[in-house]
């Protein structure tokens, strides 16, 4: 059954570096997403570990921490039919590398901590984190 979600989505700094961070926006707008807010922002470290606490244990987390909040990043709030699930196969898989042809991943990411794009991985996860970077 089909049904509007939204979903969080964040544009890492390699892509926002890049200046891509437009040409991805498009790439979402025309797979039907429709972005309901979006900003660009830098986080502190103590903010980005905040929102990749679930990550906490992980050899990666530190660096993952700090890569976030090493420069500018636009997050988002996308809404779509299943957006969750949609977003995660426009992205691709995590690591570049085995992510497939015509996503994201593929076509900007470097390397499995520079993806370029971060997206919630469940519904649940999706309003905590919304809510991280746009509760009013
Ligand atoms: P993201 O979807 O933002 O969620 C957590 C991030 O950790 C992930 O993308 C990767 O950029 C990063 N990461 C680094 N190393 C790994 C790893 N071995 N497995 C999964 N994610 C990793």
């Amino acid at each position: 059954m089909n049904s509007i979600e939204q979903t969080l989505s964040i544009i890492k700094p390699d892509a926002v570096e890049r200046n891509l961070d437009n040409e991805i926006k498009e790439i979402f707008k025309k797979n039907g997403f429709k972005i309901l807010k979006e900003k660009k922002i830098k986080i502190e470290k103590s903010e980005a570990e905040q929102f990749y606490k679930v990550h906490e244990t992980k050899p990666f987390y530190n660096d993952l921490c700090s890569y976030l909040s090493s420069g500018p990043i636009v997050v988002m709030v996308l809404e779509k039919d299943n957006s969750v699930l949609a977003n995660r196969e426009l992205m691709g898989a995590t690591n570049p590398k085995d992510a497939a042809e015509g996503t994201i991943r593929k076509k900007y990411g470097i390397s499995i901590d520079k993806n370029s794009v971060h997206g919630s991985d469940s519904v649940e996860n999706a309003k905590i984190e919304i809510d991280f970077f746009f509760k009013e």
